[in-house]
């Protein structure tokens, strides 16, 4: 399962990407608008620049042109860009005009099985099943994945099942048990995943030992 990182701010993208953690990022309104005060396209040159792999970059118009228009300019920012076209019925149309045109299409705000069908028949590289917000109101995020999990085996469908609006590491595991293709992950989140309090503790253990063999804290080889 490819990790991406589901933040607009370029530190993080680089501790990330040092940790060897990262395959790509994601982005949308929401956390551009974190990044007060910085100018909208440099932010978005900075990531693509700093981002080896692939990073979605949401349109705000919600008319099929417009769609198109801000996704073109999207694009002429990097080869590594991926158009985040929400799902309405102009963002399927937009998504499938864009997918002849060989973008690659991310389809955000999904959240039924049929529409991540839609979006894959239209030509989507990537759907994004938002699991939090579904979790939010009492439903369950992660059966969500399940399903179009299923759906897309049934009929060979190309398209990544990117799971977004993460909110814990249970959520990874279980897209990853699940065999989603990408979780994507706000950067709280990737920091907890390598971590254990056993493995703390037992790097403790160890070091006390040999400090007990040599209290000078040596390595003789
Ligand atoms: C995905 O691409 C979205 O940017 C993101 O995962 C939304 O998450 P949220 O529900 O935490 O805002």
């Amino acid at each position: 399962m490819k990790i991406f990182l589901d933040t607009a701010n370029v530190n993080e993208i680089k501790e990330g990407l040092s940790w060897g953690l990262v395959d790509g990022v994601t982005t949308n309104p929401s956390l551009i608008e974190k990044e007060k005060g910085a100018n909208f396209k440099d932010i978005v040159k900075k990531i693509l620049e700093a981002t080896p792999g692939p990073v979605s970059i949401e349109v705000v118009a919600t008319d099929f042109d417009g769609m198109i228009k801000q996704a073109h300019k999207i694009r002429e920012l990097g080869s590594n860009a991926v158009v985040k076209i929400p799902m309405t019925i102009d963002g399927l149309r937009a998504i499938r005009k864009l997918s002849e045109e060989n973008i690659p299409v991310n389809c955000t705000l999904v959240f039924s099985p049929i529409q991540a069908l839609f979006a894959a028949k239209a030509g989507a590289k990537y759907v994004s099943p938002f699991v939090g917000r579904l979790d939010d109101i009492a439903e369950d995020g992660m059966q969500l994945i399940e399903q179009i999990k299923t759906i897309f085996m049934n009929y060979d469908i190309e398209t990544e099942i990117l799971v977004a609006s993460i909110r814990n590491p249970v959520h990874v595991v279980r897209a990853a048990l699940i065999g989603a293709d990408v979780a994507t992950l706000p950067f709280e989140v990737l920091k907890k995943l390598p971590q254990h309090p056993k493995t703390d503790e037992g790097l403790s253990k160890f070091l006390a030992d040999w400090k007990k063999l040599f209290p000078d804290g040596n390595f003789p080889l």
